[in-house]
């Protein structure tokens, strides 16, 4: 038998309850309580918060995330974390009442369709048991057949108005369990995944009425997918002038194309493409990073908004060009496809708060 403890979550005075043996991240999810988080793997140090009274098992926290003398300092990563005791937490919670907050629920799937959009690019579609209520941009916690207890994340590239069939851009990493060693190996179409969520704060912000510049790397498409198809074609109206940095390392690397361009043409006082190769010189491409073409498009971005998603490396290069171009750390929002290695590594840039 399991005991139950009370959390409560300051400064907003909740409490919840909270099992032995679950993470104080997921018991304020599903209770509808949002405390920021990102990895969900105790890598980023996004859900940081401190313990106030109580005790806590510290759990799979990356040294990197949480450091020796933080644990002294009583702080911890609610989404490791499991509770030894009732506690009392303080997270770093900044209230957004134009963000709904869906509480994360489980969630039984059924492969409906899977198919190879690029070099080592599988896009999925998921037909869930019932609707799933999400923000654009919000991602959903995979459970890997075998390996009792073992998630990976993965954003959804559909809009809110789908929530039965969920489309899922995944890129495959070499030795990684759930790619090399699930999705890109034996998963077939007919197979029934569990997976819960929705999780996560990088969402379009229907309140944001600033010409947006979105960059994408790789697979990070596919959360910046779902806000632009959303703002587009559910008309959200209070969300300024979109325009995509889509970048990739060569036309094998780069997918929907034909979908953005169609977009483009649809919508051309809402949305442009510009969609970039690093690698080679193609027809209807541009040349260079994402950043550089941003550079050279842009004199200044002062009263723009930033949207950045991808692996850390892109991110933090798109941050700096966004930063150099004028843009306060507020005005930007991103997510980092942070994967298992940086658990063993000290990747976080100064640049990367959460
Ligand atoms: C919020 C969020 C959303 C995401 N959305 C998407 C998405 O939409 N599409 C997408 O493609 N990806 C997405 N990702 C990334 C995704 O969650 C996985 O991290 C990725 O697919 C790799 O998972 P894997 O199990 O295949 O690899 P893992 O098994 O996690 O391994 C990844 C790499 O780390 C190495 N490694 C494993 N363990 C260790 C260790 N202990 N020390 C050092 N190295 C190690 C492995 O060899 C491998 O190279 C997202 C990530 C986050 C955080
Ligand atoms: S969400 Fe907890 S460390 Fe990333």
């Amino acid at each position: 038998m399991t005991t139950d403890y009370t959390i409560t979550v300051e400064p907003l005075g909740r409490e919840v309850t909270c099992r032995e043996d679950q993470t104080i991240l997921d018991a304020c999810l599903r209770a509808g309580v949002w405390v920021p988080h990102s990895c969900t793997h105790g890598t980023c140090a996004t859900c940081k918060a401190e313990v106030l009274e109580g005790d806590v098992d510290h759990g799979a926290a990356s040294p990197y995330a949480l450091m020796d003398f933080e644990r002294d300092e009583g702080k911890t990563l609610l989404c490791v974390c499991t509770p030894r005791s009732d506690v009392v937490i303080e997270a770093d919670i900044d209230v957004d009442d134009s963000i709904e907050v869906h509480p994360v629920q489980d969630f039984t799937g059924t492969v409906v369709a899977m198919d190879d959009v690029a070099r080592d690019t599988r896009r999925l579609l998921i037909e869930l048991d019932r609707d799933l209520a999400f923000n654009a941009g919000q991602y959903m916690a995979l459970s890997i057949p075998g390996h009792p207890g073992v998630t990976r994340t993965y954003s959804m590239a559909n809009i809110p108005t789908e929530p039965r069939i969920l489309e899922f851009q995944i890129r495959r990493t070499e030795k990684g369990l759930a790619t090399d060693g699930w999705i890109f190996k034996d998963l077939a179409v007919g197979d029934s995944i569990e997976l819960s969520g929705p999780y996560g704060r990088f969402v379009l912000r229907t309140d944001r009425s600033e010409p947006a510049v979105l960059i994408a790397g790789g697979t990070g498409l596919a959360p910046i997918a779902s806000m632009i198809r959303h703002a587009l074609e559910n008309g959200i109206d209070g969300v300024g002038h979109l325009t995509l940095y889509q970048g990739a390392r060569t036309r094998e690397w780069m997918y929907d194309v034909d979908r953005f361009t169609a977009l483009a043409e649809q919508y051309p006082d809402r949305f442009t493409y510009r969609p970039c190769l690093s690698e080679e010189e193609a027809e209807g491409f541009s040349t260079g990073m994402v950043t550089d073409v941003l550079n050279a498009d842009h004199e200044t971005l002062k009263g723009h908004v930033g949207y950045v998603c991808g692996p850390p490396a892109m991110v933090e290069a798109s941050l700096k060009t966004l930063m150099l171009k004028r843009l306060f750390p507020r005005d930007i929002y991103k997510e980092e496809f942070l994967d298992a290695s940086a658990s063993a590594t000290q990747i976080r840039s100064p640049l990367i708060k959460r």
